[in-house]
């Protein structure tokens, strides 16, 4: 503790404020990306079916205080790296820590992008087929059975799939290379309000459905019964995971982030945004499948195949159809290029390649990664290891180990190793900042954030259970 001296912070951050780094230009230009990497397929896509297989409102409660509690000050200590250092999660822990191996938090940061990437263009690359598959009206007349082998048949197909995945790893990898400003901050800019758009339109469908209340209650009428230490863990590994921490994609962005901006502010607000986000896609989601009388503990399927039975059998179907996996393909996209800006950063300041050769080399790199999952529904669904698909392999080592594993060393170097007044005046932004919740930041990640993490990790591996 208390390594780093005076002069050097002020080294630092002369230093930062005439790189002449790529960076964002507004503050809603960072909240719209930070919160564009957050809120993706796991608010919409994973958190409905969660809360559906682990007891509704009193996992949402649960979820809330945790998101409050812990989530919003793991991100700002990922955002106090960043901007303190203003290089990728590697160079960051390098520059604040030199000669010390905490540049291995950001490397492994590094690969967490790798494998997350890998499987997540998996789904990605489904939203578009299912927005083109809405779009032909291919869901109407069918029987539930009839979606699912529609679901079914093309995860399962060679080309399809892949193709798609292509295209959307293209798509990604064309806005990183355009850079900070004139890519990722002009799309998400466009694309979070979109998102917003289509979120309450669908919202206000759902709720006018016949019998939305039997889904609501769900939603909001907690059985606290039904909490017991999976719910809570649960709800912990997916508050990680949905607030995009533990992986240094929240370092990168910080690192574009002006000495001016409120960090606590702009941490908070973007928990909120996320956490609003999944309940509102529980409210487009639960309503419907109570309305149809459908199950809303049917898993990763919920998206896939119980949506479009709701879609076809509503009026305006075939529109709201499209909406809703435009909105899973927006979510997907906007979170996809956080997690490509972490290799592509790196790839930049440590490799010293330009922005296309980075670009390039680390999405082709991925894709090839990539279609392994893709086929790990398809071609290679026999093969596994630990009786684990190779998707469901990659799934599991991101979320349930190397980020909490992420998470927990980024809190311990902030909370125990970073100089406190450095820590502090990112904070309060050199003092000029109040910085009312100071004492209880510290507090969080000294201790109860580093205790909360051990037991989903250890969770996550099983020990736990
Ligand atoms: N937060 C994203 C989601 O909820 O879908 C996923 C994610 C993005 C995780 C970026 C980690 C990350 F660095």
């Amino acid at each position: 503790m208390g390594k780093i001296s005076n002069t050097r912070i002020f080294l630092i951050m002369a230093n930062i404020e005439s790189s002449g780094r790529d960076g964002f230009t507004s503050k809603f230009g960072v909240l719209a990306a930070a919160a564009g990497s957050a809120i993706g397929l796991g608010n919409v896509w994973r958190f409905p079916y969660l809360m559906g297989q682990n007891g509704g409102a009193a996992f949402l409660i649960i979820y809330l205080g945790i998101v409050l509690g812990i989530g919003v000050s793991v991100m700002l200590s990922e955002f106090i790296i960043g901007r303190s250092a203003g290089q990728n999660a590697y160079g960051a822990f390098k520059k604040l820590s030199p000669k010390k191996p905490w540049f291995l938090v950001g490397f492994m940061g590094i690969v967490a992008a790798f494998v997350i990437l890998a499987f997540y263009s998996t789904i990605a690359g489904w939203t578009l087929e299912y927005i083109y598959l809405s779009a032909v009206d291919a869901f109407s007349g069918k029987s539930s059975d009839d979606l699912q082998s529609i679901f079914v048949s093309f995860t399962q197909s060679d080309i399809r799939p892949l193709i798609w995945q292509l295209i959307f790893m293209a798509i990604t990898a064309w806005i990183v290379y355009l850079g900070i400003q004139k890519g990722i901050e002009k799309y998400s800019k466009i694309l979070m309000p979109s998102l917003f758009i289509i979120l309450l339109i669908l919202c206000v469908r759902s709720l006018t459905l016949e019998n939305a209340s039997v889904g609501l209650n769900f939603m909001f009428n907690p059985d606290f019964s039904k909490i017991d230490s999976s719910v809570i863990l649960n709800a912990l590994g997916q508050a990680f995971f949905s607030l995009s921490v533990g992986m240094g994609a929240l370092i990168t962005y910080g690192s574009y982030v002006n000495k001016s901006n409120n960090l606590s502010n702009t941490s908070f607000q973007v928990s909120i945004a996320d956490t609003l986000v999944a309940i509102l896609a529980g409210v487009v989601i639960f309503p419907a499948v109570f309305s149809f009388g459908l199950d809303p503990k049917e898993g990763p399927g919920l998206a896939f195949v119980v949506l479009p039975n709701i879609f076809q059998q509503m009026t305006g179907g075939v529109f709201f159809a499209v909406l809703f996996f435009l909105l899973l393909a927006i979510a997907a996209l906007t979170s996809t290029i956080s997690v490509l800006e972490v290799v592509v950063a790196y790839f930049i300041e440590e490799l010293k390649m330009s922005r296309l050769k980075a670009t390039i080399i680390s999405s082709f790199s991925i894709s090839i990664i990539g279609v392994f999952c893709t086929l790990s529904f398809g071609a290679f669904r026999n093969f596994k290891i630990f009786e684990k698909t190779i998707f469901d392999l990659m799934d599991f080592f991101a979320s349930n180990i190397l980020l909490p594993l992420g998470g927990l060393l980024i809190v311990v170097y902030v909370g125990w190793f970073l100089n406190l007044s450095l820590v502090k005046s990112e904070v309060t932004n050199e003092g000029t900042l109040k910085g009312r919740f100071f004492g209880v930041f510290i507090f969080i990640i000294r201790f109860v954030a580093p205790l909360a993490i051990m037991l989903v990790f250890l969770n996550g591996l099983g020990i736990f259970n």
